[in-house]
Parts: C-alpha cells; structure tokens; sequence
C-alpha cells in the first residue's frame, strides 16, 4: 500500500473551499492508501498565536477532520507536536537546506514583508520542517493545494541531497494536486480563492456556519447580471464557482447542472444550492457537535500519536544512525 501525508494548519475556520478541495477527498482516498493526517500546530506559531486560541483550533480541525469523513481505524490523525520526531528531523532539514533557496520560497516573501527587523526566523525554516513531516513516514503522495508545489519542490531536492550523502534513506515524496474544479472561489470577489483569512466572512461558508448564514452567504453570492446559468470561468466567474460547488456537491456533472437550470434565473440557482449545501453539511456538523467536548476525541488523538510515533522513531533512528549522530550505527 502506498502512503500518503498531508498537513493543516490549525488557524481559523475551515471553510466549504478546505472541505471540498482537502478534506472530501482525503476520506475518499483512506481506503486505498496509508494515510497519515497531521495538525500542523508547530507550523501555526511561525506566527504569533494566541494561546486559548490555538489549543481550541486544533481540537476543532481534529473533530472536523473525523466529522467529515476520516475513519480513525483506517487514518493516523495526529498532532505534530505531540511526535517530537518532527522537531528533531526538522532541524537535520534545516541543516540540509541552504538559506538561498529558504529565502527564495514565495510564501516567506509574502509573509515576511511589512515586518521590517521582526520576521520570525520560523516563518524561514518552516518549509524543512514540513519536508520532515514527510520524510518521516516513507511518504508516497502529499496532496495539497498549488500554492504548496515550491515547498514540494524543496522537500524533493532536500530528499535527494540527504541521499546523495548518506545513501537512499528517504523514499522522495510526489505533490498530488486535487484534481481541477476543486479550486472554491470567494462568494464576494469569484476571482480570488475561497480563504480562511478572508476579512469578509460573506466570502466564505465556515463548515460550521449556521443554516441560516449559509442561505444568506449564498444568496448574496456576487453573480453578473445577464442571467444566464453557464460555466465560463473568464467571462462569469461568479455563476460557475456556484456551479463548481454544486456539482462537487451533487456528483453531477457542470454540464448536466447547465442543462437543468437553462431557462432558470440565478434566483433558483442560489436557493437549490443553498439547501445542497445545509444537507451536506448537516451530518458533518452533528457529528463535530457530539466530538468536539468528548473524550473519544481525545483517545483517537492519543492512538494516533502512538502510531505516528512508532513509525516516525524507527525513521528518525535510522537517520540518526547514518549521519552518525547516534552512538550506534546503521
Ligand atoms: P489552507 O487553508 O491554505 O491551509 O489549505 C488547506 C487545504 O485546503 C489545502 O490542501 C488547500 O489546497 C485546500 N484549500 C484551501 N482553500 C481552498 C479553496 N478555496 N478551494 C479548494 N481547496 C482549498
Ligand atoms: N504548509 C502546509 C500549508 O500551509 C501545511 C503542511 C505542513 C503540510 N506540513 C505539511 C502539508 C506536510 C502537506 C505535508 O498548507
């Protein structure tokens, strides 16, 4: 069996754009690979967190994770932090990598501008850290979102120049993009992505937002205004990320979707839509409610650090061994 590992970071809500890009289809691949899905808190404090904060994000992309889909039994759901092997193999990916190609990587560009003196050097080293959250499990395919594909990129070059020196200790991890309609657009602005961080919350639909809000979100949906229902990505952004989300929704094709509402205004678009989206997300919001406070949360985390644990030591332990590190050798 093949493995897979992906990581997300425990800031701010998840959105229907998390859900249907990540989530949906992490528990559509459980089945057929080994998969590991860790909550990336070392990575959330390359910037500044607060500390209430941070420890309920994480309990809640826990919980939405398992929500959405995620078999405990099949998955290994863990909390980086709590596998220090992470840490620890970060730091050797640290030393592996050169400062030129970390300063090179667009997102400490993005999001170190603006902090004049004050850039955490976290925010530098972060990519080494997530190539060792993939190193260390033997990683066949980490399915992410484009904007990851640089520190994809990196974690392969680092891979194989730690293999060139100490021989072919890690199996070189592939980037597994979602496949195309799975990029959700914002509600309010249908040219940008559908984003966590959005200042406007009637850009996004939370994964937890209210019946209610979801129906108004949706029916305030920026559309033009020639009130035909086509998908034209270019000329009607708006109209066709509705019918992206749709059709991720329902299982039926865009063209299928067209062929429905031709004749139709955007007014029935909106309300069909709006009830898809209230009954897909009705189950997973019961069940987040009943985890969310439980204790089954917590022994599904436990379990899971232990399996992660197991397998991230043996790894680390060989690497240890090779670079010599470690009083014993390989
Ligand atoms: P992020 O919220 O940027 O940490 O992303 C977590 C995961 O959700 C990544 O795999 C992204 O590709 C995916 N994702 C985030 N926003 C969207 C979106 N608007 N449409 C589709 N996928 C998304
Ligand atoms: N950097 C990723 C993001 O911001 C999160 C992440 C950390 C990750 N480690 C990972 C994703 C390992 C995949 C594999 O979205």
């Amino acid at each position: 069996m093949k493995t897979i590992f992906s990581g997300i970071q425990p800031s701010g809500i998840i959105t229907l754009g998390n859900y249907l890009g990540a989530l949906k289809q992490f528990v559509e691949l459980q089945q057929d690979y080994r998969c590991y899905f860790c909550i990336v808190n070392q990575h959330a404090i390359t910037v500044p967190q607060e500390p209430a904060q941070l420890r309920q994000n994480i309990r809640r992309l826990a919980a939405l994770y398992l929500a959405a889909g995620l078999d405990p039994q099949q998955v290994t759901l863990f909390v980086q932090s709590e596998v220090p092997a992470h840490a620890k193999l970060g730091w050797i990916m640290m030393c592996t990598a050169y400062v030129g190609e970390l300063e090179r990587m667009t997102q400490y560009k993005d999001k170190s501008q603006g902090r004049g003196e004050a850039i955490p050097g976290g925010l530098l080293v972060y990519p080494p850290l997530m190539t060792a959250d993939i190193l260390l499990y033997d990683t066949d395919f980490v399915p992410v979102g484009d904007d990851q594909k640089q520190h994809l990129e990196l974690t392969r070059d680092l891979a194989e120049r730690f293999n060139r020196r100490y021989g072919p200790l890690f199996q070189v991890p592939e980037i597994r993009i979602p496949r195309s309609g799975a990029r959700i657009m914002s509600l309010q602005e249908p040219t940008k992505k559908m984003s966590k961080s959005d200042p406007n919350p009637g850009g996004y639909i939370g994964l937890l937002d209210e019946p209610d809000t979801i129906v108004k979100k949706i029916k305030r949906a920026q559309t033009d205004s020639d009130n035909i229902i086509r998908y034209d990505r270019e000329q009607k952004p708006g109209i066709s990320n509705l019918l992206s989300i749709y059709s991720s929704l329902s299982g039926k094709a865009l063209e299928q979707i067209e062929q429905e509402y031709s004749g139709k205004g955007y007014g029935s678009l909106k309300s069909d839509l709006a009830e898809l989206v209230v009954q897909a997300l009705a189950p997973l919001q019961q069940r987040y409610h009943e985890l969310i406070d439980s204790q089954e949360l917590d022994q599904i985390l436990d379990q899971g650090a232990a399996r992660a644990n197991e397998a991230a030591n043996r790894k680390l332990l060989e690497v240890e061994q090779v670079m010599g590190l470690s009083r014993k050798s390989f």
